[in-house]
């Protein structure tokens, strides 16, 4: 047998051995225990125990990226990437879509369990109420550039909102609590509003509090000189449901950024930065962009073949596919996919090329085995830009419209983590790798100096 094939023994019998362990011999001194398996998990402080001397500091796990690493315990998301299943607190993202509103749902994320009737029309209600943002945060978006990112802007706002509620700091205050998450969902669309039109030297537009969440917002994006913005309902409702499958992914990049920040104790709109700023990135709610992008440069569908083989040949990524959780077709793509030619038949721009360069694409990617060999499927971002453009919302804005939803989710694991009893300020590990106990002199000797 080949020394990296795992042999198979008989379970032990011995009392000691709990069954739910395994057994960890460290051959560098032969010492031998049953490590506990918990969930699925062996506790990484188990193997500080394992030295090869008293100085020793102990075993550590090495894991860039937390590839294989549970870094909290959470009720909030459940994914089982291989089959594609997405729910929040036990129920199905298919069902939520389908009967649910991207408030109920933020509702549900933050609770625990779906509101009542009554509960849900207070927390629209609350929701509702503290839409506008203070004068001076307008003023403070009036200093940004012309061509200033909507991202960078929203990030910066965001952060700012912290400096207007100071006693949002007394985080283990419930009523804090509670604010900063109805604060957060109801300023994060007005804030991102207010960037989308510095960008477009439009006049910002309050919020219509008469408007439900979606409508309201895209009042705050393209309302002109009408007395009344009204929005497309049909638009509303794709937008709304576009809301809810940005909600929340458990600890994707910037969720766990929040958590990791947030386990500092500042204050929820400043760890909430935090999240805007790790969602910005190309590789994770810039991906939507990106395709966009991607498509435009693919510029019609016999390029698609070219296209494909630039990126079986590493020259090209093709974005809006793969994911770090999902082997299989991820559950959101199904779901915006089905709203994509709705939306389009709406707007008048159901002829659209770049949908069709999508769908080859799609098509060729999932018959070749350079993606399927490797579980490459569509994410969420492959057709959610189709849908953003066909609303009229620039490339620019994409990410601002994936933060927006994703609030909800960071908020809801944010209130998780404090009450955590296991929660400790985030801080991992290193394996150093640089120089030690150099000496200075004969380092500038060595330079020359
Ligand atoms: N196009 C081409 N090849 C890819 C792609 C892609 N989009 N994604 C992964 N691969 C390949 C890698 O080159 C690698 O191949 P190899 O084994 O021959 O080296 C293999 O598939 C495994 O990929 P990793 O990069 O190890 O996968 P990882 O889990 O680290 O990355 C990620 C996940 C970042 C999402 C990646 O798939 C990617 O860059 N996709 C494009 C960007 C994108 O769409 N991001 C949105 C993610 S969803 C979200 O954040 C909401």
């Amino acid at each position: 047998m080949a020394d990296d094939q795992v042999q198979v023994a008989e379970p032990p019998t011995d009392a000691a051995t709990p069954a739910q362990s395994v057994t960890f011999t460290d051959n560098r001194t032969g010492q031998s225990k049953p490590l506990e398996v918990t969930e699925g998990t062996v506790r990484a402080m188990e193997l500080r125990q394992f030295k090869t001397d008293e100085e020793d500091f102990g075993l550590m796990t090495y894991d860039p990226a937390y590839l294989n690493t549970a870094s909290c315990r959470s009720a909030i998301t459940y994914i089982d990437g291989d089959k594609g299943i997405l729910q929040h607190r036990g129920y199905s993202i298919e069902d939520l879509c389908e009967h649910s509103s991207y408030l109920e749902v933020a509702y549900l994320l933050i609770h625990g369990e779906l509101p009542t009737a009554d509960q849900l029309a207070q927390w629209t209600h609350e929701v509702t109420m503290h839409t506008f943002v203070h004068e001076n945060l307008k003023v403070f978006v009036q200093g940004f550039r012309y061509d200033a990112h909507p991202m960078g802007m929203l990030l910066a706002t965001v952060g700012a909102l912290s400096t207007f509620y100071p006693d949002s700091k007394n985080i283990d205050d419930p009523e804090e609590r509670r604010m900063a998450a109805i604060r957060l969902i109801a300023k994060m669309p007005t804030l991102a509003g207010f960037a989308y039109r510095h960008t477009q030297g439009m006049p910002y537009v309050y919020p219509d509090n008469d408007l439900d969440y979606a409508g309201n917002f895209l009042g705050m994006l393209f309302k002109m000189t009408e007395l009344k913005y009204e929005p497309d309902p049909r638009l509303a409702k794709a937008l709304d449901t576009l809301f809810i499958l940005h909600a929340d992914h458990e600890q994707n990049c910037s969720t766990a950024a929040v958590r990791a920040v947030g386990s500092s104790q500042v204050d929820p709109y400043s760890a909430v930065a935090a999240g805007v700023a790790a969602l910005y990135g190309p590789l994770h709610g810039g991906a939507n962009e990106s395709v966009l992008r991607m498509l435009a440069r693919i510029e019609k569908i016999e390029n698609v073949p070219d296209f494909l083989k630039g990126v079986k040949d590493g020259n090209e990524r093709l974005m809006g596919f793969g994911h770090r959780v999902y082997k299989n077709y991820d559950p959101r793509a199904r779901i915006i996919k089905k709203h994509v030619d709705e939306v389009l038949e709406v707007t008048g721009s159901a002829e659209n090329p770049l949908l069709d360069i999508a769908v080859e694409l799609e098509k060729r990617a999932l018959d070749d085995d350079y993606f399927t060999s490797r579980k490459l499927y569509p994410n969420v971002d492959f057709y959610s830009g189709l849908i953003y453009e066909a609303l009229q919302i620039p490339r620019a804005m994409f990410t601002v419209m994936f933060a927006i939803p994703r609030t909800s989710g960071w908020i809801a694991q944010w209130l998780e983590m404090l009450d955590d009893p296991e929660t400790k300020i985030a801080r991992p590990r290193q394996i150093y790798t640089g120089h030690r106990d150099r000496d200075f002199l004969a380092g500038r000797a060595e330079v020359g100096r």
